[in-house]
């Protein structure tokens, strides 16, 4: 992994085989859905590496020790509606006691700007680490959008978790929102005229979901 001003990008072989199945046409709904449960848990392992501990006292069959614990109720989840829904389970397997909120974006097929329909958060959100999860980073508009909703509401320490992300993206969210870790499995060449990545893997939210 590879960190530079808050952008850490996860060239683990395993995060990179399972994009590039993602990648290809010919994966199926059901397989797609897996493989970005899969990346997630992936991801999640590194993105977490800072997660708060306490050490906790415990009994072990050979004698009373005090062992170090994430203080669990500190993680919540927010995936930016449809496709950052794909990524929860993953990052739910690995701390199953965090909260999850949802904000709902779609973008504008003209101006490629997100339309807000939906948002709601854990409460109090303040003292919480928040995870905000969309597969794509594309123009950046969405990533943006969903964070200013957070900082809104008083979240402070945010991490960005995407698969795929365009340079373009990366530069937007991180020059509005430079404090917010932004992790991400592959930054991709560019976007195309329609604001989709290119290479990329096509709409995330029609791949998960089945729709088109
Ligand atoms: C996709 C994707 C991101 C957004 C990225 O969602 O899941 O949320 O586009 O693009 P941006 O960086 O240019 O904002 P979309 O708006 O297609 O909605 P969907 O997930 O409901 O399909
Ligand atoms: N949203 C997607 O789902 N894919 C892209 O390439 C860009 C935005």
């Amino acid at each position: 992994m590879k960190a530079e001003d808050n952008v850490f990008l996860i060239d683990h072989p395993l995060v990179q085989h399972k994009i590039s199945m993602m990648r290809n046409k010919n994966t199926g709904t059901n397989e797609f859905r897996k493989l970005a449960e899969e990346v997630a848990v992936l991801m999640g392992y590194e993105a977490f590496r800072d997660l708060p501990v306490e050490m906790v006292d415990l009994e072990t069959p050979l004698e009373k020790c005090q062992a170090p614990m994430i203080t669990g109720k500190k993680l919540a989840v927010v995936p930016i509606l449809r496709a950052g829904l794909g990524m929860v389970n993953g990052i739910l397997t690995l701390v199953p006691s965090a909260k999850v909120g949802h904000i709902g974006l779609f973008r504008d097929h003209i101006t490629h700007e997100p339309q807000e329909y939906y948002c709601k958060l854990p409460s109090p959100i303040q003292e919480r680490t928040i995870a905000v999860l969309d597969p794509m980073l594309a123009t950046g508009g969405s990533a943006v959008a969903a964070v200013d909703f957070i900082k809104a509401r008083g979240g402070k320490n945010i991490k960005f978790l995407c698969i795929i992300a365009a340079p373009e993206g990366i530069e937007r969210l991180h020059r509005t929102h430079p404090d917010v870790q932004i992790y991400c499995g592959c930054m991709d060449r560019c976007l195309n005229e329609d604001a989709y990545i290119c290479p990329g893997l096509g709409d995330a939210g029609d791949r998960i979901f089945g729709t088109k």
